[in-house]
């Protein structure tokens, strides 16, 4: 008889909410709390406080950004950001020719932008080669997007602007205008805000993909493909379109009724992991009050309206406006049209999706869960 050191089979709850599946230094989300952390750092602070670039080294290399240790990064940043122009205009060109849409077209950018410079499967890389992907890759990133837009509509990339960062960069692409210093603080703070959170569906797909060793293209696209759907990163459009459906107080509640009656969910609000208020929307809310707007006051009431009769729906179940509600706002403040606003999420999730590649390629064991299988039994072939 052999004996063999795996386990058994046990079963996973649906969804697999609240299985631990790896264990992680990259952030931490502590769902009863209301709390997240991006490695020993609260990220709301950092997303307050921090540039985009400070907290894309803490995030991928675990080091604080320092006078001493930000020079180094942002060296590496630099010179992946000037390798990467040429590859960006010939395979935005090319993918643009194809369709003009922006994730489609970011989906196929990564991995031609990969094969452009031999990009090699993370099983063959050392440590520092995959950092030297994971920055090159993240650091196109936000000059894909941007160029991406442009091409859809018929325009050519803007100069880079050579003395400001990559959120003024990417605002320069999107919106047509040199940002002002309150549109860029307000951006800055979204994009740390929702650059990494815990095992979500986009990242666990980006290290599933990881653990069996293929490129970090490859990770990066599969994750991007998690992150458009409308449960995910896809959601903060429809929360807008939430407000115009209702477009004037009295409208709240009988639209919302009417929605849960259809069984439809509101988008922007509920959380897979957040039992009370998502620190997230409550940070995005600070910064929509800050900024102001014509929709502001409607989409106070609609959030306690929304609170209210999701309260009554579904009893016990402690549904809040999550970040994407208040993050439609700001975006839609910030000049960001609609149809932009999962490709400025992906945005910054790619910095969190390479930081947990990076720390998935470290362990050489593939993920592969079961499943139980329950269709009809096997049948006899008819002689
Ligand atoms: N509207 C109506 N009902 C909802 C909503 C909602 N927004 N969210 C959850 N519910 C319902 C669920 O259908 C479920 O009902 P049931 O028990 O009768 O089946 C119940 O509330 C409990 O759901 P949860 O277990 O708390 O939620 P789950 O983990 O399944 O889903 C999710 C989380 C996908 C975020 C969900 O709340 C949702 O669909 N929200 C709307 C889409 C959205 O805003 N997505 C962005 C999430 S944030 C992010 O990804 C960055």
């Amino acid at each position: 008889m052999t004996t063999t050191n795996r386990p058994t089979a046990i079963d996973a709850p649906r969804g697999l909410a609240g299985v631990v599946v790896a264990e992680t230094t990259v952030s931490d989300v502590r769902g009863a709390e209301g709390f997240y952390q991006y490695r020993d750092r609260s990220a709301i602070e950092l997303a307050e406080t921090a540039t985009f670039e400070d907290a894309w080294q803490l995030l991928v290399t675990g080091q604080d950004a320092t006078d001493a240790s930000r020079p180094a990064f942002a060296a590496r940043v630099a010179d992946a950001t000037t390798a990467a122009r040429a590859d960006v205009d010939a395979v935005v060109e090319a993918v643009s020719s194809v369709a003009p849409d922006v994730l489609a077209g970011l989906a196929a950018a990564w991995p031609l932008m990969g094969a452009r410079r031999s990009i090699r499967p993370l099983y063959d890389l050392d440590e520092d080669e995959r950092l030297t992907d994971a920055i090159g890759l993240a650091a196109a990133t936000p000059a894909l997007v941007g160029a991406l837009w442009r091409r859809s509509r018929g325009e050519r990339p803007l100069p880079v602007l050579e003395d400001r960062g990559v959120v003024a960069n990417y605002l320069h692409q999107v919106t047509g205008r040199v940002p002002d210093e309150a549109t860029e603080s307000a951006l800055t703070a979204y994009l740390i805000a929702v650059m990494d959170h815990g095992f979500n569906a986009s990242t666990f797909t980006a290290r599933v993909i990881a653990s069996t060793g293929a490129d970090a293209a490859a990770c990066l696209v599969g994750a991007l493909g998690a992150l458009t759907g409308p449960l995910h990163g896809g959601a903060p459009s429809r929360a807008l379109d939430g407000l115009d459906a209702v477009a004037t107080a009295d409208r709240i509640e009988p639209w919302i009724r009417g929605e849960l009656a259809a069984g439809r969910r509101l988008m922007g609000f509920g959380h897979a992991v957040y039992r009370t208020a998502d620190p997230r929307s409550e940070l995005m809310k600070r910064v929509a009050l800050r900024t102001g707007g014509p929709r502001v006051e409607l989409a106070l009431r609609f959030q306690d309206g929304a609170e209210r009769l999701l309260a009554e729906a579904k009893p016990g179940r402690e549904l809040h406006a999550n970040v994407e509600f208040w993050a439609a706002l700001v975006m839609e403040r910030c000049g960001i049209p609609r149809s932009m606003f999962t490709p400025t999420f992906a945005v910054a999730r790619t910095i969190g999706w390479t930081a947990h590649i990076l720390e998935q390629a470290r362990d050489p064991k593939i993920i592969r869960p079961s499943a139980r299988y329950v269709g009809p039994a096997v049948r006899a072939v008819a002689a």
